[in-house]
């Protein structure tokens, strides 16, 4: 098999670090790795894959003459939106986790375990991009119920500080000693904050908003009906969300239990008799999508309501970047 060279940008951030840990643990088939981050970090060094790497300086030069195939962001949408296009004309495929180029017609939005077949997409810009956090996880539990239609759609999240990088992780840990918010407008230690980036003229979060476009894209249902409230909590990793769907067509609860039991990357603990649910504190460093409290929703013909729990920073970015280049990587050797 050919050996690949890999990129890393953001490498010193919160999911730029979870990125080489996945990358370590998956062992993809690499014959060099190069680590890009902000003049601010270039020339650190980062213990990865048993040698020490030094921090380089994302330029706009810096991809030239390397020979990258694949190039993972994690570095904001300011920086994504600038570099993205330069490195992949550099000859990289850019697996970009920044919102930046998610809703462009032209870029695959991909969930491994839902539409890989989206990723040779790739071809028109040189881009894919990584889905919203809370999005992954709820497209991994979503995608089977397909099979008796989707009406509607209403998520509901609470979602963990480490969702808004370092800064956001400080904040819950500073804030737990008394210290002010740097990163929350308010204090996220002992509160809850109904609001998850900025506010858009619709009255919705901009989180709000990509949950919702970005369902569409993903499940291939533009006409869904879905709406989201968003909101952050003081958990320190792994989003949780209570997911409430219509299906058109009638249902056992079994089969659907079923269903998302025979699902890759899904694990369904739900045994209310013995207090089995998922939660944050156990999803927390681990890759699959958890389900539980799965059950009717008695207010209309066809309805259930279920609680959906994953890692925000592994299967919500860096976790599902990684399956996203095996999964190129896969294709390419096919
Ligand atoms: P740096 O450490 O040099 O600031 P987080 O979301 O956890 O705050 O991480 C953001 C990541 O994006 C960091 O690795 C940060 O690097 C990187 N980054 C931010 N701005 C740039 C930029 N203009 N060019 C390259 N990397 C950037």
């Amino acid at each position: 098999m050919r050996q690949y060279k890999i990129a890393v940008v953001g490498a010193t951030g919160m999911v730029g670090r979870m990125f080489l840990r996945v990358l370590e643990e998956r062992k993809l088939p690499a014959s060099e790795y190069f680590l890009f981050a902000s003049a601010r970090s270039a020339g650190t060094t980062v213990e990865f894959m048993g040698k020490k790497h030094t921090v380089r300086e994302l330029t706009e030069d810096a991809f030239k003459d390397l020979g990258v195939d694949i190039a993972l962001f994690s570095a904001g949408a300011g920086t994504s939106k600038t570099f993205a296009p330069i490195v992949a004309a550099s000859g990289a495929v850019v697996i970009d986790n920044s919102s930046c180029w998610r809703m462009d017609p032209d870029v695959p939005l991909v969930v491994p375990e839902v539409n890989a077949g989206d990723i040779p997409q790739y071809q028109n810009k040189g881009i894919i991009a990584n889905p919203n956090c809370s999005t992954i996880q709820a497209m991994v539990a979503l995608e089977p119920l397909k099979k008796y239609g989707l009406k509607r759609v209403i998520y509901s999240t609470y979602q963990a500080v480490s969702g808004a990088g370092m800064g956001g992780y400080s904040d819950l840990e500073n804030g737990l000693k008394g210290e002010a918010p740097k990163k929350f407008p308010y204090p996220i230690a002992g509160n809850v904050l109904p609001q998850i980036d900025v506010f858009l003229e619709n009255g919705y979060t901009k989180e709000e908003q990509k949950m919702v476009d970005e369902t569409r894209k993903i499940l291939g249902l533009p006409q869904l009906r879905v709406t989201a409230t968003t909101v952050r909590v003081p958990v320190f990793h792994g989003h949780s969300e209570s997911i409430n769907v219509e299906l058109e067509k009638s249902f056992e609860l079994a089969d659907i239990r079923a269903l998302w039991e025979a699902t890759p990357g899904l694990i369904v603990q739900d045994d209310t008799a013995k207090g089995i649910y998922p939660m944050p504190l156990y999803a927390a460093d681990t890759d699959p999508v958890y389900v539980g409290r799965l059950r009717r929703d008695f207010s209309v013909e066809n309805g259930i309501n279920f609680w959906c729990v994953a890692d925000n920073i592994r299967k919500g970015a860096a976790t599902n970047a990684v399956q996203i280049a095996q999964e190129l990587i896969r294709q390419w050797e096919a």
